[in-house]
């Protein structure tokens, strides 16, 4: 068995004042994302020290500052990825503050005024109201602090780019913390699924658990054959080096592949006839 250990130790440290748009919470609940153990581990080369992860939040509101609209004490509230944007630039005007190139990240990162953002691992949070999203009051809180990262990761590509029709077929690659959610949205939206990874033995909790359709082993040549060109798309959620070809010969044609894991190194090369022809050198 493989065993990962990450070493992270209680610290103190001063909050930024909250300002008039700001909302306090008690942190109640914090996810455990793959981005998290990527930024503690500086895999991507922009974490900066002391680091405070977390960003799938949720907690109970303490305080609102005196120009908060939406919240008020007592609510149960959440954070994501990010606690601010710039709010004026075209991402940010279309609602795609996830684009603002000036978005600040919820730990690891700067406000406007050069203090440092803290994550979720923590008793007490603030962020500024416009990035506190609300929970429904028959939504369990600990099941909903995945839904801050791992939710709309997987839920924003099914609905923005139509993978969400009763019949159609939908892979999802890797059954982890995004992979599980995938399968579950996709599933309530009527769509058909096929969970694809390499152990077999997920099997089980894809299809008995989640309700998976069917299962793919990845490494399983026949298997993977047998499924070629039968996708109208792909939600790959693997977050380490994978083959992509694979994957791409499992779409319809105008089939589309998503990658919503963050690999620290890049991916396949393909040449533009790999697209196509299903070989990485472009032959058949
Ligand atoms: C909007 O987001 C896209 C995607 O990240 C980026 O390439 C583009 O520069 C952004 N637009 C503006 C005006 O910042
Ligand atoms: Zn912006
Ligand atoms: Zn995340």
């Amino acid at each position: 068995m493989f065993v990962l250990y990450i070493v992270l130790k209680f610290n103190r440290f001063d909050c930024r004042e909250s300002g008039e748009k700001d909302v306090t919470f008690k942190v109640l609940y914090c996810g455990i994302c793959h981005s998290d153990l990527h930024m503690v581990k500086n895999e991507w080369g922009f974490s900066t020290y002391p680091l405070v992860p977390g960003h799938e939040i949720v907690g109970d509101v303490t305080e609102v500052g005196s120009n908060v609209q939406k919240f008020k004490v007592g609510d149960k509230v959440s954070v994501g990825c990010i606690v601010g944007a710039c709010r004026s630039c075209d991402n940010c005007t279309d609602h795609l503050e996830n684009y603002c190139p000036k978005q600040i990240l919820t730990y690891s990162a700067k406000y406007y005024d050069g203090t440092t953002t803290y994550g979720g691992y923590s008793d007490i949070m603030d962020a500024d109201e416009h990035f506190v999203l609300r929970i429904l009051d028959n939504l369990p809180l600990d099941c909903a602090a995945p839904l801050l990262c791992a939710g709309i990761t997987t839920y924003s590509p099914l609905r923005y780019f139509g993978l969400d029709k009763p019949g159609m077929h939908v892979g999802v690659v890797g059954l982890g913390g995004l992979g599980h959610v995938a399968v579950k949205f996709a599933k309530a939206m009527g769509v058909k699924v096929t969970v694809i990874s390499t152990s077999p033995n997920k099997k089980e909790e894809a299809v008995k658990h989640l309700g998976a359709d069917s299962f793919l082993v990845s490494r399983d040549q026949d298997q993977m054959k047998a499924a070629i060109g039968t996708m109208d798309g792909i939600i790959d959620t693997v977050s380490a080096q994978h083959p992509l070809l694979p994957l791409i010969g499992l779409l319809k044609s105008h089939g589309k592949l998503f990658m919503v894991g963050a690999p620290e190194k890049p991916l396949d090369r393909a040449s533009s006839f790999s697209f196509t022809h299903g070989k990485e050198d472009g032959s058949w």
